[in-house]
């Protein structure tokens, strides 16, 4: 008799996550993902993987980097045509900790999922993207994301075409996530006046809660979104970390910014 192995994947996933689901369901997600610009996987990881990366995450905790950063919502230098305080200069600030990925354990689960083929070519299904690559240089790839009491991530489009989070922590009170889909441009170009309301309070972004142990994957550069002020606990978030094209490091100045050091 035959017995057929079955991939170390899916003891750390959820139930729901079968060899049958990722061949099923990608391209009926990838849609989804195509019209409301944000699929959430919630129960991704077991309880007991969980359990695992809470540990992991608390016990990188203290290396982990503390930074502020100030920036516009569309993440480039000021342009001076426009006054100081109008939607394209507005300036927010950012504070969290972070972890790259150079300081994570070889033996990982976090490396683990990220490197995993049956993972990786879900993604690539999903992303309609033939392949995808880890970042070049050493701290980019797989990031743990600290928010502490009074740390929030600012309104801003991301300058990558999408993002892949995992939530560890979800905190007790504080530290939503809120977004406005697809409303960058009117007629092919920039919207600063519904950016403007966004910001303001004049429209109601839409709000994603996501368990402990669930992934989403989210077009940023297109849609403006935030985490509100974490209020009450911490939040913790993995991001994952691809690019479409091989060799390509995140910019010196961003790794100055978030992790203290370029190397
Ligand atoms: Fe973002």
């Amino acid at each position: 008799m035959r017995t057929q192995k079955i991939d170390p994947l899916f003891k750390v996933l959820g139930p729901r996550y079968t060899s049958e689901y990722f061949r099923n369901e990608a391209e009926e997600l990838g849609k989804e993902l195509a019209r409301e610009g944000i699929v959430v996987f919630n129960d991704f990881l077991s309880e007991k993987a969980i359990s695992a990366l809470k540990r992991e995450a608390d016990f990188l905790k203290p290396k982990a980097y503390r930074s502020s950063s100030a920036y516009n919502l569309y993440v480039k230098p000021t342009d001076p045509d426009f006054p100081e305080d109008s939607p394209r200069n507005r300036m927010f600030r950012t504070t969290k900790g972070c972890i790259p990925n150079d300081l994570l354990p070889q033996v990982s689960l976090l490396r683990f999922i990220y490197n995993s083929p049956i993972v990786r070519s879900f993604l690539c299904k999903l992303l309609k993207v033939s392949v995808l690559y880890p970042y070049a240089d050493a701290l980019s790839s797989i990031n743990i994301n600290y928010y502490d009491r009074g740390d929030a991530l600012q309104w801003h489009f991301d300058n990558a075409d999408f993002a892949i989070t995992l939530l560890v922590k979800q905190p007790i009170k504080g530290g939503v996530y809120q977004y406005f889909t697809d409303m960058r441009t009117k007629n092919g170009v920039e919207d600063y006046e519904y950016a403007r309301k966004c910001i303001d309070g004049e429209v109601c972004p839409q709000e994603k809660s996501l368990r402990e142990g669930g992934l989403m994957i989210f077009r940023g550069n297109q849609s403006l979104h935030r985490v509100t002020e974490v209020e009450e606990g911490e939040r913790v978030l993995i991001t994952f970390n691809f690019n479409t094209k091989p060799d390509v490091s995140l910019s010196e100045n961003s790794r100055q910014t978030f992790f203290g050091r370029t190397k």
